[in-house]
């Protein structure tokens, strides 16, 4: 059967402090107080596509309260959904205990990772994707959807393809880069034949298993240990992202290109883009003033908020803290805030 396998673990601290780590971005409503929250949107584009039954959700037990608030709002049991991990230990190895977790259930599992942190406009397009994928899967293939990148990124993964790539047309990846510097991101935009890495993959959990094995096989090792009761072994699987331990190593990997209106909303200025702006271009959510004030992300949650003559910022209020940025700093946020003296 075809399964949905939502990654809900991971920090988003570059979106502090509306985003913490007991309440990171998935699971935090910051693009309107009508919207439902990322982690939601996830779910129901998953609903589209897998048999209800077939969604799994892959998170650390601190986060197991908000996915079950949310689970049961759907109404489901979060017990027959949440595949847990003691901690969080990156994508590899959440990767990795979903897909063997689900091949002791259905040999034959086919998997799509989804994370749970996306905002994917063209949901129709979505949908043929994911079919699209789930056929290439079955033919042993690692899939990958690619998005056609208009700016020199360095937060994403870089996929280089065969020729002949065209949209909705599976083709087979040449080189998979993830994280590059700014100077190499540049050439690979430039050069008109590489994708981001949406980071939504879709393969067969046998395959997956089998290219971990080959070249993550002591993470193998100390997940199998851990499935079969010895709790300890899953702190001995290394910290890192399926990214690093499978995809730039397979040779199995196939990305099928796509235009999905697709943000990771992965930074304040990404948030504020969602926003509709005022004559000034300032997006504002919560008690807010602002005078002669432009391109200003505005966002006050607990108190209420005083801007006057900002230029290109983010000012954002919460609970949590203060963050007051220019929007050149935005790749900056997550570093600063783990400098904190007092986690948030
Ligand atoms: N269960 C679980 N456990 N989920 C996790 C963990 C973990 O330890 N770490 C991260 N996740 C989840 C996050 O919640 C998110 O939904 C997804 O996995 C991806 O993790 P990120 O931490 O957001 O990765 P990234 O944004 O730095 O990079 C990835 O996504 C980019 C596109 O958004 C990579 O796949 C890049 O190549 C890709 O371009
Ligand atoms: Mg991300």
């Amino acid at each position: 059967a075809f399964y949905s396998v939502v990654l809900a673990g991971g920090g988003g601290t570059r979106l502090w402090p509306v985003s913490t780590r007991h309440a990171p971005k998935p699971f935090r409503s910051f693009l309107g107080p009508d919207r439902p929250t990322l982690f939601r949107m996830t779910i129901d584009r998953a609903l589209r596509s897998a048999v209800p039954k077939a969604l799994r959700v892959v998170c650390a037990p601190h986060l197991s309260p908000l996915v079950g608030f949310e689970l049961e709002q759907l109404g489901f049991a979060s017990s027959s959904v949440v595949i847990e991990e003691p901690e969080p230990r990156n994508t590899g190895p959440a990767v990795l205990l979903a897909a063997l977790h689900l091949v002791s259930q259905d040999p034959q599992a086919v998997m799509a990772v989804l994370p749970a942190d996306h905002l994917i406009r063209r949901e129709a397009d979505y949908d043929r994707a994911i079919a699209l994928a789930a056929r290439a899967a079955e033919d042993r293939r690692v899939v990958l959807l690619g998005l056609v990148p208009d700016r020199p990124e360095t937060g994403f993964g870089y996929i280089e393809s065969e020729p002949g790539a065209a949209p909705f047309q599976p083709v087979p990846v040449r080189r998979f880069v993830e994280k590059p510097d700014a100077q190499k991101a540049r050439a690979f935009v430039e050069s008109g034949h590489y994708f981001w890495n949406s980071g939504i993959f879709v393969f067969r959990a046998d395959v997956v298993i089998e290219e971990f094995a080959r070249f993550q096989p002591d993470m193998v090792r100390a997940m199998k240990a851990f499935l079969a009761g010895d709790t300890s072994a899953f702190a001995r699987c290394v910290d890192l992202s399926f990214d690093y331990a499978v995809l730039e190593h397979s040779e199995r990997v196939t990305v099928i290109p796509v235009d999905l209106g697709w943000s990771d909303v992965g930074n304040w200025w990404a948030v504020h883009e969602q926003f509709p702006l005022d004559e000034s271009g300032n997006s504002a959510r919560g008690s807010v003033v602002s005078r002669d004030s432009r391109n200003c992300h505005l966002h006050a949650e607990t108190r209420p908020l005083v801007v006057l003559g900002m230029e290109n910022a983010v000012v954002v209020e919460s609970q949590a803290g203060v963050l007051v940025a220019g929007s050149q700093w935005m790749q900056e946020v997550r570093e600063a805030v783990d400098d904190l003296p007092v986690a948030t």
